[in-house]
């Protein structure tokens, strides 16, 4: 890993283009964006690399945010850079389908993830694959904490002999504020460079237990509006998770109404592997709360975590 003080982002770049072009040889390479800042910084290394070479991909899982693979075509146009999006969101959904145990959930989406990208990359004739892991991601892997959807080679996958491409990994010694650092010196705009993280397993580990495409459109609407309502907030990461059960609540005619729960998730933190609860004002959340619970009907409460990492972890699961 490199200290966070010795850290020259000109000539971290500068480095792991010719490295790039060391592992990529002749062959041609895709990386899999997902909007994120770890994906696109890696994506731009890779063009100043080996160029028109790299074919950059969406896989459209159908976990992501609404909107989510335009967005990210858009910006990457902006970029002279043109993005296929794929549309694999029934293999994604019936892989999970009946689901319940967390890290059974991230299993089979790493599974399902690297299942469709081994079909794309044999589909195009490519035997490379970029990807944006990052030094958190293999950490929490390796202590056994949660199956990050991206790490293979670290825990004994062999991701040449299972799918068929080699894996290059140019940012597996950085941490998020360094690669923030890295994509703003890249150039990328600050849409990208301040992108609050979202998991690989998007919002698949945000509802807790099983998924149904009914549980997914609740979570979907819900992020749309967290996302809108604290947009200006510094803070690390601020999203909804839709917890198993439900709660008994009043209707708007006074009735006995049986409605989801969502709690809300706000952190602040520098690396992600330690994190505090945000103490924000309460008439935000108020505000977020209200806005909830009149567009979502399904929802009957709204939750606070106060939890800092350690003892729990950013996500739910
Ligand atoms: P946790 O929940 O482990 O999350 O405290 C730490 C950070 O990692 C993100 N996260 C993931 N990112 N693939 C990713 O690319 C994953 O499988 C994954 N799981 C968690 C999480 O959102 C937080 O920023």
């Amino acid at each position: 890993m490199i200290a966070m003080d010795k850290f020259d982002p000109k000539s971290f770049i500068e480095e792991r283009i010719v490295w790039l072009r060391n592992e990529i040889g002749c062959e041609d390479a895709i990386v899999a964006l997902s909007g994120g800042v770890d994906s696109s910084v890696t994506a731009m290394l890779g063009f100043k690399a080996i160029g028109s070479r790299l074919k950059p991909i969406f896989l459209d899982d159908g976990f992501m945010r609404i909107g989510e693979s335009d967005r990210v075509r858009i910006i990457f146009d902006k970029l002279g850079v043109k993005v296929h999006v794929y549309d694999v969101e029934d293999e994604f959904l019936g892989a999970l389908r009946g689901v319940r145990d967390a890290e059974e959930k991230r299993k089979r989406f790493r599974e399902t993830f690297y299942r469709v990208l081994s079909r794309i990359a044999r589909e195009l004739g490519v035997r490379v694959v970029l990807q944006g892991t990052i030094a958190a991601d293999i950490v929490e892997t390796r202590r056994g904490v949660k199956t990050q959807h991206n790490v293979l080679e670290q825990i004994g996958i062999d991701p040449l002999r299972s799918y068929g491409f080699k894996v290059i990994e140019p940012l597996k010694d950085l941490y998020k504020d360094q690669v923030r650092l890295v994509a703003r010196e890249l150039g990328l705009p600050d849409e990208v460079v301040k992108r609050k993280p979202f998991p690989g397993p998007g919002l698949s580990i945000r509802i807790l237990g099983e998924v149904t495409s009914d549980k997914l459109s609740v979570i979907k609407k819900a992020t749309a509006i967290v996302d809108e309502e604290l947009s200006d907030i510094d803070c690390f990461q601020a999203f909804p998770v839709l917890l198993e059960g439900m709660a008994t609540g009043l209707s708007r005619d006074g009735g006995r109404k049986y409605g989801y729960m969502i709690a809300l998730r706000i952190v602040e933190s520098e690396d992600a592997m330690t994190a505090r609860y945000m103490k924000l004002d309460w008439s935000r959340l108020e505000k977020v709360r209200d806005k909830l619970i009149a567009e979502i009907p399904e929802v009957s409460r709204v939750l606070y975590d106060i939890t800092d990492k350690p003892p729990a972890t950013i996500e739910f699961e």
